[in-house]
């Protein structure tokens, strides 16, 4: 009776982390503190489970459990310390795939237990479908990210094919409740089906989108994981899943609108498909270029410059040399931002974990709503390694697949200079209407390599 008290505190302690690191999350500043006190508090409901619990437990269960968490610790430690920023999305989707998994097995293992208890069954069913489904979606993610699975895999009918498979496993795992049969062989049928949507749910949708996606299947586990919480009656398992579940919906309903796409169009549009490459407007005109001196010199003589960071900047690792433009231009009077799109780069907060791995003071960060009144006052806007987040037909053209998308109005700026190598397209595919303003200027290169030679350009002016 003492122990079950005692980790029914444990527990409540565990969730109270949970919620405080969450909200400390939210802030650059305080979210390394945060994550650290909710790791806390999962210590404590683990060490809290294993000593409390109330069921007896033979050495060799004992042995398996600390073999378990001992290997999972090493290899999720020395994955998180290798990770690179850049390739930060692959690990989340791995973890994430992981705790999908833990969920469906734990409707593997307790079937047997439920049958004939319609509440538990509901849970468990529940439970292994979405987990199944988190998991197999996940690992896609992880291979598209990497690289393995660069091309979205379109079946002929695809929508159909996976609208169907859907109701089958829906309609499956309804049977099963209503059966009260006990047959293993039947719920690992339902798991390898639900395993099989996850595969035919995620390999349509392109790698770019696959933020999104891992967003999704993060609320799919934390859903998963809350089923689990109703099965033991374990409040912590509870408030986690919920958490996550929440958040990683918020988080997917905050990108679409950030990208001005409904969420179905995500999962069942197949971005750009036959608008993309050829969509937006004709674009009639000519573009200017600048060299690093003309820039150095405009940059030099201005009271204000805004930096726009996009995902160029993360693949050429930039983050260093722009950070030294930002300190040469300060130490010279100019004051100098960077303007964040909310989905620049291909992960949310891309571009401030970037900038804050070369130490830029988080203050300088300011997002889109606050920065674009603040354009008309700017005498340089620096664009390195963005497109779309900055074209103007997602203002005035209706016809473009990004109509409609909040854009920085970097136009407005007195001068606009945009670095990248070439006049290719970015994510969206479409051609940009700011590089034709006679306002801007392309300085073509590596990010990287062009802006080490401005920052050089700018040392040499006295
Ligand atoms: P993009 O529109 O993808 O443009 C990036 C630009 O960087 C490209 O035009 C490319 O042009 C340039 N580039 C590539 N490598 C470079 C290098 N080494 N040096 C200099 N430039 C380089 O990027 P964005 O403006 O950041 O927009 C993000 C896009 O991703 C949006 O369309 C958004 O909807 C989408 N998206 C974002 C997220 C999140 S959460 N961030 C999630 C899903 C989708 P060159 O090839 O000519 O150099």
């Amino acid at each position: 009776m003492m122990n079950q008290s005692l980790l029914e505190i444990a527990y409540l302690i565990g969730s109270v982390t949970f919620i405080v690191g969450l909200k400390m999350m939210g802030n650059a500043k305080t979210a390394r503190n945060g994550n650290l006190i909710a790791a806390a508090g999962m210590f404590i409901a683990i060490v809290g489970t294993i000593a409390l619990h109330d069921k007896p437990v033979t050495p060799l269960i004992y042995g398996l459990i600390f073999s378990a968490i001992a290997l999972g610790s090493v290899v999720g430690w020395m994955a998180a310390k290798k990770v690179q920023m850049t390739k930060m999305p692959e690990l989340v989707s791995m973890f994430n795939g992981m705790g999908g998994a833990c969920a469906a097995l734990i409707g593997l293992m307790e079937f047997q237990h439920n049958v004939g208890n319609t509440g538990s069954m509901i849970t468990i069913i529940a439970g292994t479908v979405i987990g199944s489904v988190s998991f197999s979606g996940s690992i896609i993610a992880y291979l598209k990210l990497n690289g393995t699975m660069n091309k979205p895999l379109r079946l002929p009918s695809y929508n159909i094919i996976n609208t169907a498979v859907l109701i089958g496993v829906i309609l499956f795992g309804a049977w099963i409740i209503y059966s009260d049969t006990a047959e293993m062989a039947i719920v690992y049928a339902l798991f390898a089906i639900a395993i099989l949507y996850g595969v035919l749910f995620t390999v349509p949708i392109g790698g770019a989108d696959m933020p999104v996606v891992i967003s999704l299947l993060n609320s799919f586990t934390g859903l998963a994981a809350a089923f689990g919480g109703f099965l033991y009656d374990n409040k912590i398992m509870l408030t986690g899943g919920i958490l996550v579940g929440s958040a990683g919906t918020l988080l997917t309903l905050v990108m679409c609108k950030a990208m001005n796409r409904p969420l179905s169009n995500v999962i069942f549009g197949a971005f750009g498909e036959g608008t993309a490459s050829s969509g937006g407007p004709e674009v009639k005109g000519s573009i200017k270029d600048a060299s690093a001196t003309d820039i150095a010199i405009l940059m030099n003589y201005s009271k204000k410059v805004v930096i726009v960071p996009g995902y160029g900047l993360a693949v050429a690792q930039a983050q260093h040399v722009i950070h030294e433009l930002e300190q040469l231009l300060e130490e010279r009077g100019v004051e100098v931002k960077y303007a964040i799109h909310p989905v620049a780069g291909r992960m949310p907060g891309h571009m401030n974990v970037l900038l804050a791995e070369s130490n830029v003071a988080y203050e300088k960060l300011v997002e889109m709503e606050d920065i674009n009144p603040e354009f008309e006052q700017t005498d340089v806007v620096l664009v390195v390694g963005a497109n779309d987040v900055v074209n103007p037909a997602a203002k005035t053209d209706p016809s473009s697949p990004i109509y409609g998308m909040p854009i920085l109005e970097v136009d407005k700026a007195k001068h606009i200079i945009v670095n990248k190598r070439s006049m290719s397209a970015g994510y969206a595919g479409i051609d940009n209407l700011l590089f034709y303003d006679p306002k801007c200027s392309m300085f073509f290169g590596d990010a990287k390599k062009a802006l080490t030679e401005l920052v050089n350009e700018l040392k040499n002016l006295s």
